[in-house]
């Protein structure tokens, strides 16, 4: 990466480009609507912007108090490999510090990229669901992070 990226709130003038990145990333993308409602209170959303455009973002759903659960997190598949995702991770990883709660999430058993960032952001190994994934059918392993000090 040249320079830093820029972390920022997603707004509505970025629904667009993520939604397109959804479609282009996952089996399962979320719809215009799902994004939409994540830029309202109780959610982070988070975009990784480099020289004006979306590298990637993220979605954490912090409704429940001192458990968020990280919901999405992606990279524009030209961009990997470049720290954006790790940007992305230590804004939300902060974030929760200051609120003294637990991040959470689920991955696929099989998604070896999302779980080395998860371990090397400090996450954990708490569970696993057994064939909790569709297209194509698979576990999810769940990890947590918990800042110094949360239960
Ligand atoms: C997982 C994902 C978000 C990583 O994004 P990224 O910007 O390429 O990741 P970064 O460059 O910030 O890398 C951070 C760390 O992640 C791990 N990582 C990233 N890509 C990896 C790969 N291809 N293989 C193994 N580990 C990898 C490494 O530990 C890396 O640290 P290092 O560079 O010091 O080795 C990206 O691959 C992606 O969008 N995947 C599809 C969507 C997805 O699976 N999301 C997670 C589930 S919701």
């Amino acid at each position: 990466m040249t320079d830093a990226p820029i972390i920022r709130r997603a707004k509505e003038s970025d629904i667009l480009t993520v939604c397109r990145l959804e479609a282009l990333i996952f089996s399962s993308p979320w719809s215009r609507e799902s994004l939409r409602a994540a830029l309202s209170d109780g959610y982070v959303f988070v975009v990784a912007e480099q020289s004006g455009n979306t590298a990637g973002y993220a979605i954490l759903d912090e409704r429940v108090k001192d458990e968020a659960e990280l919901l999405r997190i992606a990279v524009s598949p030209g961009l990997r490999g470049k720290g954006y995702a790790r940007a992305l991770m230590e804004y939300l990883i902060e974030h929760e510090r200051g609120r003294g709660g637990k991040i959470m999430l689920e991955v696929r058993a099989s998604n070896e990229a999302a779980i080395n960032l998860y371990k090397s952001c400090g996450f954990c190994f708490s569970g696993v669901r057994r064939g909790y994934y569709r297209l194509p059918t698979e576990d999810a392993l769940l990890m947590a992070y918990a800042p110094e000090g949360a239960q």
